[in-house]
């Protein structure tokens, strides 16, 4: 009687092993950007019309901050604390900008002076001026 309950025992913990080696995965890089964001893609990606409309959007709205080059040195910008980011450096993908754009930096882990533009800007505007950043890199 007593090996079949040992057995029974043995494939419960090798189960329990596995099941938490592939469910407890560390978070990713990708953790950080909200549910309602993460994955999206821009539909003008490369677009030249779309870049053009961008540019004209950044001027007025960006670059004030980050410069007409995105790298930063806008006039108001870099007195901020943390100071307007170079736009040109940023490595992570399309989800994270149109989630920054969108919401802005004033919450924790940034707490900057960022503003959040998903009530003054279409999501149509916020790619068109993702295509233009991702055309100065
Ligand atoms: C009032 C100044 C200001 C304006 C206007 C502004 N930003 Fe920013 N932005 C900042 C600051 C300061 C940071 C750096 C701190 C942070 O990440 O929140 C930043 C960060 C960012 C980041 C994240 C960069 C990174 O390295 O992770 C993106 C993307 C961005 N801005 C895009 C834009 C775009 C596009 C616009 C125009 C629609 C814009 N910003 C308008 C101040 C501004």
């Amino acid at each position: 009687m007593k090996r079949p309950l040992l057995i029974v025992v043995f494939v419960f913990i090798v189960s329990a092993v596995m099941l938490s080696a592939c469910g407890g995965g560390t978070p990713t890089s990708e953790s950080s950007i909200p549910k309602e964001y993460a994955g999206k893609t821009n539909p003008y990606a490369g677009d030249a019309d779309a870049i053009a409309a961008g540019k004209v959007l950044f001027e007025a709205q960006c670059s004030s901050c980050h410069g007409p080059g995105g790298k930063g040195d806008g006039p108001a910008g870099q007195a901020l604390n943390p100071p307007a980011a170079d736009l040109t450096k940023v490595t992570e993908g399309d989800d994270y900008e149109f989630y920054r754009i969108s919401e802005g930096g004033g919450f924790a882990p940034y707490n900057s002076a960022m503003p959040p533009h998903k009530s003054t800007l279409t999501e149509d505007q916020i790619w068109k001026i993702i295509s233009f950043v991702d055309s100065l890199k």
